[in-house]
């Protein structure tokens, strides 16, 4: 069930008037920002939750959360690491040089950043490019699922070690998750490179087509 003021804020929200609240305003009750979970809510509410999240100590340092662009009726779901110092400025996902290589990599497959939906694991940058911590990814988590729900790719592109364990719930060596198909709750994910690794590492750009090429066969395979 959704809370009714967060309904209330959403429309509001929906209809472009500011929703101005107190800033000692309590959260409405039995709806604390840890315990509104995000399974059922729709893509206004979702959002409007995300951009007034506080479930981890990112939220005192970001500028903006970055909730994720694209198509909501994408067949390709990208989905990084966490915002960088650009996205959390723009509060867009993927802006800067590993946007552009990973604008390349959509290219590749006759895909652009309007027909794919881009989202990260972390909704907030964590500061000084540090890591992410495994609470913040844990609290961030149905969120995500949520975004996923509601698209419903047929192919999820997970970019780097750090997306690819945390959507497989694995710990295993990112070599080790890529080149076979994956799956989440029955879509098909594939492991490929995170654009910032192959900015650094061009060698690494014949494995990650290769990575690309599996994904268009499975969506190829989906359509049939
Ligand atoms: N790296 C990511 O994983 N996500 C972004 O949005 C930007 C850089």
């Amino acid at each position: 069930m959704i809370h009714p003021e967060y309904q209330r804020r959403a429309y509001l929200q929906a209809m472009g008037i500011d929703v101005w609240l107190p800033r000692d305003a309590d959260e409405p009750e039995d709806s604390a920002a840890d315990t509104v979970l995000a399974d059922n809510l729709g893509w206004d509410e979702l959002k409007l939750c995300v951009s007034e999240c506080t479930r981890c100590g990112l939220s005192t340092s970001r500028t903006q959360t970055v909730f994720g662009v694209g198509n909501k009726n994408a067949t390709w779901m990208i989905i990084g690491e966490a915002p960088g110092a650009e996205e959390d400025r723009c509060g867009e996902p993927f802006i800067g040089r590993a946007g552009h290589m990973l604008d390349e990599m959509l290219r590749a497959v006759g895909q652009d950043r309007k027909s794919v939906f881009i989202a990260n694991i972390l909704k907030c940058r964590p500061p000084n490019n540090r890591d992410p911590k495994p609470n913040e990814a844990l609290k961030c988590r149905d969120y995500l699922d949520r975004q996923i729900a509601l698209v419903r790719p047929s192919i999820i592109l997970a970019v780097g070690k750090f997306a690819a364990q945390k959507l497989l719930g694995s710990d295993d060596a990112f070599e080790q998750m890529r080149g076979q198909a994956r799956d989440i709750n029955g879509i098909p994910l594939v492991v490929t490179y995170h654009p910032a690794n192959l900015l650094r590492s061009p060698s690494q750009k014949r494995k990650s087509w290769s990575d690309l090429c599996l994904a268009q066969g499975l969506v190829a395979a989906a359509v049939e």
